[in-house]
């Protein structure tokens, strides 16, 4: 079977869905959206696009198309699910589903009823690294989870008119390893204390956000979890891993370039780590799309739903919350969300 797609949103991250769509022989991509395809035409073309309108309707009524990847900004995914689930198409909608829990429950409601798969697009869940410490944790291998420990940061800050509309830190940036903590530790977050500062530039405190955060985390197994980020990292993107057990402990470091540490009179160096998210999640991006279309032609569950993209932004309210009354805020890990969905 021929898995037919649309795609709504060609900007950084559509593209790079769509040259793995391509990469992918079941799958044809064939009509793509956007509100300015001036640009588009030339691009479209040598992607073997057939279909490309400023009118995204054109997809959810092509009756040929099976699935759309949502991937506009995060203001327009709430929208865009209900209305692609009304009209029976399986849904991959990219991070954060909303930045209301109001919203996106009603997204997840119009998904459940519709009968459709919903995968939200937390790549990271699929890095090798990390999906191996997940098997590890899972299988024993270290014991009884105690800490879990996220070190995020950024290899520059983006721009100021960006900061604005991101949803700030926590539901921005923050909010992939709130999904991390609890696709590796399996386990839900029950408590967030979040402390934030404005260290790297002032302008993002001028716009209303943070850009450098201690996270502590409480889990429902009992586990303590810490998150560092920043915005601003001098020696590229920062993305460590570990969670030590009460039998050992299990770390993912960098990824770089090249492996080799040269030692001299003066110094010990290696390659810093790959630039930033392009670069050090090629592989993840690649790996998300193929079991999203796996999911759908092989009728399996997807490895991140609905719920997982929900539980997240509940957690970086949560750490907004904390961040403004000073003390830590509890979640439910049961409830209307979690029973539902
Ligand atoms: N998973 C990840 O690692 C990752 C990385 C980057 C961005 N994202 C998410 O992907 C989404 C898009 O981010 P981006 O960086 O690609 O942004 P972008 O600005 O590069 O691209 C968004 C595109 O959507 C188009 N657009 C705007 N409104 C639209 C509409 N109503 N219908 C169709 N197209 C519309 C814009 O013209 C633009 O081409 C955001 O939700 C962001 O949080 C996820």
């Amino acid at each position: 079977m021929t898995l037919t797609v649309g795609v709504i949103g060609a900007g950084r991250i559509g593209k790079i869905h769509v040259d793995n769509l391509r990469g992918i022989s079941q799958v044809k991509v064939k009509s793509v959206s956007d509100v300015v395809i001036d640009d588009l035409e030339s691009w479209a073309k040598e992607k073997g696009v057939e279909v490309l309108t400023t009118n995204y309707e054109e997809i959810l009524q092509d009756p040929e198309i099976n699935a759309v990847f949502i991937c506009s900004p995060t203001t327009t995914h709430a929208n865009l699910i209900k209305e692609a689930a009304a009209c029976g198409k399986h849904i991959f909608c990219e991070k954060p589903v909303s930045f209301s829990v109001e919203e996106t429950e009603e997204a997840l409601e119009a998904v459940e009823k519709a009968g459709v798969k919903l995968q939200v697009g937390f790549n990271r869940r699929f890095d090798p690294n990390f999906r191996k410490i997940r098997e590890l944790v899972q299988a024993g291998e270290i014991g009884t989870p105690h800490i879990l420990r996220i070190t995020s940061r950024d290899p520059q800050p983006p721009g100021i008119d960006y900061i604005k509309t991101s949803g700030g830190l926590f539901m921005d940036m923050a909010i992939h390893d709130f999904d991390m903590a609890r696709y590796v530790m399996d386990s839900d977050v029950v408590e967030v204390f979040a402390n934030g500062a404005v260290l790297v530039d002032p302008a993002i405190g001028e716009a209303g956000d943070i850009d450098t955060a201690i996270i502590t985390l409480k889990f429902a197994n009992g586990a303590l979890g810490v998150i560092d980020n920043s915005r601003q990292a001098a020696y590229g993107y920062d993305q460590r891993l570990e969670v030590f057990g009460d039998k050992g402990a299990a770390q993912a470091d960098n990824n770089r370039a090249n492996t080799v540490e040269v030692s001299t009179a003066q110094h010990v160096s290696k390659e810093k780590p790959l630039y930033f998210f392009l670069e050090r999640y090629t592989q993840a991006y690649i790996d998300e799309v193929k079991e999203f279309v796996a999911s759908i032609l092989e009728n399996k569950d997807v490895i991140c739903n609905g719920l997982d993209g929900l539980q997240a932004e509940r957690i970086a309210k949560a750490a907004r919350q904390s961040l403004e009354i000073g003390a830590p805020v509890t979640l439910q890990p049961t409830g209307k969300s979690t029973a539902i969905y």
